[in-house]
């Protein structure tokens, strides 16, 4: 089967990109699939400590695009994760390596990075592959997207982060990009239902992305809890990002299945 290769992407930072990266995954991985997730944000890598493998790294993806070891050799495996079938490739720590067409020690270029990718994915077997990307537009996110089957755009209510994501739409559709998905974080559906403010709903925030809808994540203050070290994933954060998976996967699953506090609301949120 072929690999498929999902970029988690939106040009702006703090959305929840890596959160989402992680827990899609997680979920893809925990549903029998083999996953590669690929940390290429180069400014401010941090796969590896939430998936909490920093002790773990040896390799990273710069070393294995620059040939200081295998693609394989930058791969910490799942008996390191934790969780059988998700193998983590990391990224240097934020700033560390330059991209550029220069090859030296302290540079990179970005299509040997994406090579790398490809060569790990193919070495592991991996039936997916799940890149995160860093903030901003650069040779790296245009060299991920080139290689997506499918990018999975992230926003939240917040009006800069849907100016981010209407960007990241457009740029990736005037690229070609056959494939384009968004994915709401930290929805907070009371506040929605109450519209404080110019708060947006879902369907406005559909229409401004113009990229169809692949999953919703609420807001959950133990998730941030949860990537500090602090107690485990709540079952609602779990939830939604199986839903996105499975979806990913190709099954139809309902918007909010299993998310009932706000599954039984949501006739509200289309008003
Ligand atoms: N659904 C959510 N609910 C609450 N906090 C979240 C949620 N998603 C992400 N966060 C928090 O927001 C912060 C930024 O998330 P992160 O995934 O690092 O964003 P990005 O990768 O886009 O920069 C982190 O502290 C994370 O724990
Ligand atoms: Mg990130």
């Amino acid at each position: 089967m072929k690999t498929k290769v999902i970029m988690i992407a939106s040009s702006k930072g703090g959305v929840g990109k890596s959160t989402a990266a992680l827990g899609i995954s997680v979920q893809l991985a925990l549903a029998g699939e083999s996953v590669l997730l690929c940390d290429l944000d180069f400014g401010n890598a941090c796969l590896d400590i939430l998936a909490g493998v920093e002790d773990r790294v040896i390799y990273t993806v710069s070393d294995a695009a620059n040939g200081r070891c295998t693609a394989k050799e930058a791969v910490i495996t799942d008996s390191d994760t934790g969780i059988a079938g998700l193998s983590l490739m990391p990224c240097p720590a934020g700033g560390t390596v330059i991209i550029s067409d220069k090859e030296d020690s302290d540079s990179v270029s970005a299509g040997n990075v994406a090579d790398a990718v490809k060569k790990a994915a193919a070495e592991i077997g991996a039936g997916y592959v799940v890149i995160d990307t860093g903030a901003g537009v650069n040779p790296i996110t245009d060299a991920a997207s080139d290689i997506a089957d499918t990018v999975i755009v992230v926003a939240s209510h917040n009006p800069i982060s849907l100016r981010a994501a209407e960007g990241t739409v457009a740029r990736l559709s005037e690229k070609g990009h056959g494939d384009i998905r968004l994915v709401v974080n930290s929805f907070e559906a009371e506040a929605t239902i109450k519209r404080k403010g110019p708060r947006k709903g879902l369907l406005d925030i559909i229409d401004m992305s113009k990229a169809p809808l692949a999953g919703v994540i609420p807001y959950d203050y133990s998730l941030m809890l949860y990537h500090e070290g602090v107690g485990k994933i709540s079952a609602t954060s779990e939830r939604a990002f199986r839903n996105i998976a499975y979806r990913i996967m190709g099954n139809d699953v309902p918007l909010f299945e299993g998310i009932n506090s706000i599954r039984k609301r949501r006739k509200k949120l289309y008003q």
